[in-house]
């Protein structure tokens, strides 16, 4: 570390603008650098084989004063037997709450039953952070699908099972219930070889393994944010199980209520859920389906996800490292040029002064050419989204120069999280030691909205892009603490980009970026290498381990509870990269502790990737696979970082057009995606799909990751490895008679059921599939969502095995959180006609242009067609023209005279003779 600190101190550091971040490792400071970016180690106890075993040390508890009604069951739960203490102070006294919720769900409540005042948020998670359901009215045992069952007997256990069958989905009998302030424990027992999916957010197998932990502590890599199967930046404790059989499936969910550090171990036989706090807040539903799951899931506990607005699904581009407007600018003339769609531009950190919140680099961005950028890109229909990190700088208060106002103002209003009684919590973040809004009190929400808004004043942004809002912090405590007047700090390590550090150049090619670019993969590999040797990595002074914590009687550790969940980060400790568990939050009296900021737990279906890669460099190959694959989906955003070369899309000539043919595929779609998402905010539905939701009786899928669909009619099979100019796919229910189309010829796909089916895939082409039975609303891509908005309409009928297909749409004005006029239609295709059934008032005066169908067995010569109450006409001829294509495809063209009040102004009939 020394020698290390030398060597950097002799070399230059090129220092722009003032004030500017101290060098990476800064001299005469190493305490800071050294201690502050890991803490104590600590051995997680799934990992340690002295650890106790719960099961075997603790009696469990008795039920007594049990009322059992038709709408649930109250009871005492008494510990039976001395207390074993395990992992913490057993709660002796417990209360149990069934409620029969609704028709698929059911309830398990067990939680202290003395609450001491000022500590009930240790075992109750609040309504206002989490949603919690309440039971609906009228509902009963009588008419679940769900029963619950207890025994008393060795100690009280419990089974969940379905009224219909009685088959038994969640088992505790032959273990028993652990209770203590930091540690709880359930164990049920599971068919050989289940089958569960969910326990997001960690990167792993669609499928869940068998012997496997899934810890939740909410957490990131710095280095590799692409961990395997280890807990990520969010929790969501819920798993979606599929039973198997008889050539048929029944599934059923199972949610955790707790926003605590927690374990879950899946064996062969059992699941065991450990929390190191909180209480049982369990909730089962009953499917039958996965997408009845997913879907009483969402709407019926956490809440259906928020319509995004109809801009937010168009292509964005970001990068860390655009240095000014022109910089900008340049981007997007560069997509322009290339006729690639861009709806958006992304600002990552630089924009700001040295990363402070709500303000503007100066000499870089500043206000008033940036007036000048906006004006011209919203003419345009575009979009700028900066950056926004949930960590407020503090400004030095020795330095009268460093005054930072947006601080001043959260301090004024006591709008920041504490480090007990005495101060604020100053942590490290990007632009030093920083305070973090504590979102829990109103004053944080109105400090928040007072900075959007002054902002807005003098930026016209179209919204923020929020980073890292799970709460990170670079350092161990409140390390800030008597330092502010080193601010602005470095974050304890260097980062990418970096001069003169091993970071500077990120020389990382793809796989097989040896073979594609020779010479240019051996002359990064030799850079790699000197920049390596000169800048070798900082020694760190090893952590000390601490042992296993011992249960105190009375006393609660949250810094280091009994049990050490397997958090991944170096040291396990859970005071690594995070605020620490023992900060406070600001409401009312200082010592309410509450273990840890948690987000609430949602379904999250605006979801996407940094597409072609944030870290490491990307090539021609990755990125123009990375650019197929994420037009599928919603959130499609390219993003990479400052130590890297450039990979918008229009950087390589085969990248570009890849780009160009999937994204006027991804604009053309729309409608569709729209109406899915439509469909997600009112009832809990999913956009993109495991092929096992939507062919829930075919067990060949229940592990199928590599294919996808985007809603119920498309099928995506993208190439995930290099150098491949075909890829392999199944095709669901083609035993059943399920037809599957070529996107691009719309002819039926020939294979047999389950053939893993090779299809050309070279690297311009991405294959999909359109599913028999489907109607698809269809604009043609224009250049941004808006002028998209504004094409006529088309449909693509794909026909099943009997000639028929339906669909739906669903219209408003893209933008509003509540508009005031929105319009469904329901789209169907049977015996020759196509029939819309229109109902609301969103207005849109579009012309039906086209309707292409593909599988039509017989050769219509002639269409005859009604709209609103015009009354049936011959339309072939002068108001529409059929066209035969190969196959059994048939063009109708040419319709936008006949239906040029709107195609969705009234309804549409369309008859083929
Ligand atoms: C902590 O909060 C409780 C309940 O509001 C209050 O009675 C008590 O005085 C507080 N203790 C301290 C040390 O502030
Ligand atoms: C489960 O995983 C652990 C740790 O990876 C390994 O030691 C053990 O042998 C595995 N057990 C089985 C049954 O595969
Ligand atoms: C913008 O940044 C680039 C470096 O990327 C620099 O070459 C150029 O001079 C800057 N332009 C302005 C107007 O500041
Ligand atoms: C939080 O825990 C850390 C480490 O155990 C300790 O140093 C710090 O004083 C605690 N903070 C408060 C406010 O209790
Ligand atoms: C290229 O690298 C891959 C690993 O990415 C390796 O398997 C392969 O043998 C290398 N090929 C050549 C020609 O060096
Ligand atoms: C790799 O080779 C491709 C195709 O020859 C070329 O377009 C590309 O610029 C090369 N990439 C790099 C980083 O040299
Ligand atoms: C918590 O446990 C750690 C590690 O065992 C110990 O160093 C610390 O003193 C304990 N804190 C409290 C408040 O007991």
């Amino acid at each position: 570390m020394l020698a290390h600190t030398i060597l950097l101190g002799l070399l230059p550091v090129v220092i722009a603008q003032q004030p500017q971040y101290p060098p990476a490792f800064p001299l005469g400071r190493p305490t800071l650098a050294s201690a502050a970016n890991y803490a104590p180690s600590v051995t997680p106890n799934v990992a340690d084989p002295t650890a106790p075993n719960a099961q075997e040390e603790c009696p469990g508890y008795k039920a007594s004063n049990v009322q059992e009604t038709n709408t649930g069951v109250t009871a005492d739960l008494t510990l039976a037997g001395p207390v074993c203490s395990v992992y913490g102070n057993d709660i002796e006294e417990l209360s149990l709450s069934v409620e029969y919720q609704s028709q698929n769900r059911l309830s398990v409540r067990i939680y202290p039953k003395y609450l001491v005042p000022g500590n009930e948020s240790l075992y109750i998670l609040s309504p206002t952070l989490t949603p919690q359901p309440d039971a609906e009215p009228g509902c009963t045992k009588a008419n679940s699908d769900l029963v619950f069952t207890w025994s008393n007997t060795p100690s009280f256990q419990f089974q969940v099972s379905r009224a219909s069958s009685g088959e038994v989905l969640f088992d505790t009998y032959g273990s028993v219930i652990v209770f203590e302030d930091q540690f709880l424990e359930l164990v049920t027992s599971m068919k050989p070889e289940y089958n569960i999916y969910g326990l997001a957010e960690s990167l792993r197998s669609f499928r869940l393994p068998h012997n496997f932990t899934q810890t939740f502590w909410n957490a990131y890599n710095l280095d590799n944010d692409q961990e395997l199967n280890v807990n990520g930046h969010s929790v969501h404790p819920m798993y979606l199980e599929t039973r198997y059989a008889n050539g048929s499936s029944q599934s059923h969910g199972f949610y955790a209520r707790n926003a605590h550090g927690q374990d879950w171990l899946l064996a062969a036989e059992t699941v065991t859920y450990r929390t190191i706090g909180g209480s049982f807040d369990l909730y089962f539903v009953s499917g039958p389906t996965p997408k009845g799951v997913i879907s009483q899931y969402q709407a019926g506990i956490v809440n259906t996800p928020v319509l995004p607005a109809y801009w937010h699904l168009g292509f964005h581009q970001v990068r860390w490292s655009y240095q000014n407007w022109t910089n900008l600018q340049e981007v997007i003339d560069g997509y322009a040029d290339a006729g690639i769609q861009l709806e958006g531009i992304m600002n990552d950190l630089d924009y700001l002064q040295v990363n402070r919140d709500f303000t503007d680099n100066p000499g870089h961005y500043d206000i008033r050419p940036g007036k000048e950028f906006l004006d011209r890109l919203h003419a345009a229909g575009q979009y700028y989204m900066p950056i926004l990190d949930p960590n407020i700088y503090v400004p030095n208060p020795n330095n009268a120069s460093d005054a930072y106002p947006t601080y001043d103002r959260g301090a004024e209003l006591q709008a920041y999280i504490r480090n007990g009684n005495d101060s604020w919590y100053y942590g490290v973040e990007w632009p030093g030691f920083s305070v973090w809004p504590d979102f829990i009190v109103p004053q944080a929400q109105q400090f928040w909205t007072e900075q959007f808004l002054e902002f807005h004043q003098k930026l016209d942004y179209d919204g923020f892009w929020l980073d890292v809002s799970d709460a990170d912090s670079f350092c161990t405590g409140s390390c800030g603490q008597g330092l502010l007047g080193e601010n602005p700090i470095h974050v304890p390590f260097a980062l990418p980009g970096d001069p003169n550090s091993s970071v500077a150049v990120d020389y990382r090619y793809p796989e097989m970026f040896n073979v594609t670019n020779a010479t240019e993969a051996a002359s990064a590999s030799s850079a790699m290498m000197s920049q390596a040797a000169a800048y070798p990595t900082p020694l760190v002074t090893p952590t000390p381990t601490v042992g296993r914590t011992l249960a105190t009687p009375g006393v609660r550790n949250l810094t280091f509870p009994p049990y050490a969940i397997n958090n991944f980060l170096p040291g396990h400790s859970l005071l690594k990269q995070v605020i620490s568990p023992n900060a406070t939050h600001n409401d009312g009296p200082y010592n309410s502790t509450e273990y840890a900021l948690q987000f609430s737990i949602v379904g999250i279906p605006y979801f996407g990737v940094e597409t072609c890669g944030f870290n490491g460099n990307a090539d021609l190959e990755l990125c123009t696979r990375w650019m197929q694959l994420s037009a599928w989906f919603p959130l499609y955003r390219n993003h990479n970082n400052r130590n890297t070369i450039a990979q918008e899309a229009y950087r390589w000539a085969t990248t570009a057009e890849a780009t160009r043919r999937i994204m006027n595929i991804r604009y053309s779609l729309l409608p569709y995606t729209y109406t899915l998402f439509h469909k997600a905010n009112v009832a809990g539905e999913t956009v993109l799909r495991a092929l096992a939701w939507e062919f829930p009786d075919e067990e060949d899928l229940k592990a199928v990751e590599t294919q996808f669909m985007s809603g119920p009619s498309l099928l995506i099979t993208p190439v995930l490895t290099p150098l491949a100019t075909t890829v392999q796919g199944v095709f669901p229910g083609l035993a059943n008679g399920t037809i599957w189309y070529d996107w691009y010829s719309l002819q039926a796909i020939s294979a047999a059921p389950g053939e893993n089916k090779t299809l050309a895939a070279p690297l311009e082409h991405q294959p999909i599939h359109v599913r028999g039975g489907s109607i698809i609303p269809i604009q043609q891509a224009g250049n941004t969502t808006a002028t998209s908005r504004k094409m006529p309409w088309s449909l693509l009928i794909a026909l099943d095995k009997n000639g028929e297909a339906v669909g739906e749409l669903y219209l408003d004005d893209g933008i509003s959180l509540a508009p005031n006029a929105t319009k469904n239609v329901e789209l169907s295709y049977a015996n020759n006609t196509l029939r819309t059934s229109v109902s609301g008032q969103y207005e849109d005066a579009l012309p039906l242009a086209n309707v292409t169908i593909a599988g039509i067995k017989s050769r219509p010569h002639a269409v005859y067609g009604q709209h609103g109450n015009h009354g049936w006409k011959t339309w072939s001829g002068g108001r529409a023209k059929l066209m035969h294509g190969d196959g059994d495809v048939l063009f109708v063209t040419g319709l936008d005279k006949a239906t040029q009040s709107g195609a969705w102004s009234a309804n549409l009939e369309l008859r083929l003779q």
